[in-house]
């Protein structure tokens, strides 16, 4: 463990609130979690277009993308993840910090992990999306071919094949994605942000 007894805490003299305020709205992280295949990227690209036609200053961490940088020296143990997401939610506050409002795209299958990650920030600026779909329907779009590789023993540790995804227990929204069309799931995650007073 690294000692850190001799650094300091660097107050900067422009604030959250100004950079906020500057950008003409509130910061928040919207967590979007559920299993591969099950529709995250999509609905964050879809939510962030529509935030951004709104004026909106908007940012995705997605998976994928994260692990091919900041995070490609992790794999998919229960550590791994866990320093996955403990990363992630360390740069989603540094976006929070800057005023932008911040689209996280993560299986993030654990329980303890997710709130692990949202006890770094204050309640109201985390909301969590469950993007639900059942495993049958995430492994008939096999939309990456993985759940393929991992029925045959390709790849270890699969989410859902051969490793737990646990939903979530109290989420600000649920969207059903075996359901509902992409346009149809952000709107509806729009709508909460309004009707929650995030965004007006
Ligand atoms: S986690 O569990 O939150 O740390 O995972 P995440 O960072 O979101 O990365 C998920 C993407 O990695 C690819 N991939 C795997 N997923 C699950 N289990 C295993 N073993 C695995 N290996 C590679 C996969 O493309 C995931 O992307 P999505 O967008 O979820 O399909």
């Amino acid at each position: 463990m690294t000692d850190h007894k001799h650094l300091y805490w660097h107050q900067t003299k422009i604030t959250r609130e100004q950079r906020s305020s500057l950008n003409g709205h509130k910061s928040f992280v919207i967590w979007f979690s559920g299993l591969s295949g099950s529709g995250k990227s999509s609905l964050a690209n879809e939510v962030e277009r529509m935030l951004y036609d709104k004026g909106f200053k908007t940012y995705i961490l997605d998976g994928d993308n994260v692990r091919h940088g900041l995070n490609r020296d992790l794999g998919f143990g229960i550590s791994e993840r866990r320093e996955n997401l403990r990363r992630i939610g360390e740069t989603a506050k540094l976006f929070i910090d800057a005023g932008v409002i911040v689209l996280a795209a993560f299986i993030s299958p654990y329980h303890e992990d997710r709130q692990m990650v949202y006890s770094l920030f204050d309640k109201q600026e985390v909301i969590e999306v469950y993007v639900k779909c059942s495993l049958e329907e995430c492994e008939r779009r096999d939309v990456k071919g993985l759940y393929t590789k991992a029925r045959k023993g390709e790849i270890r540790d699969f989410t859902g094949i051969s490793s737990p995804y646990e939903e979530p227990v109290n989420p600000d929204c649920v969207v059903e994605t075996e359901v509902l069309s992409k346009e149809e799931s952000a709107k509806q995650i729009i709508d909460f942000l309004i009707e929650s007073g995030k965004i007006e």
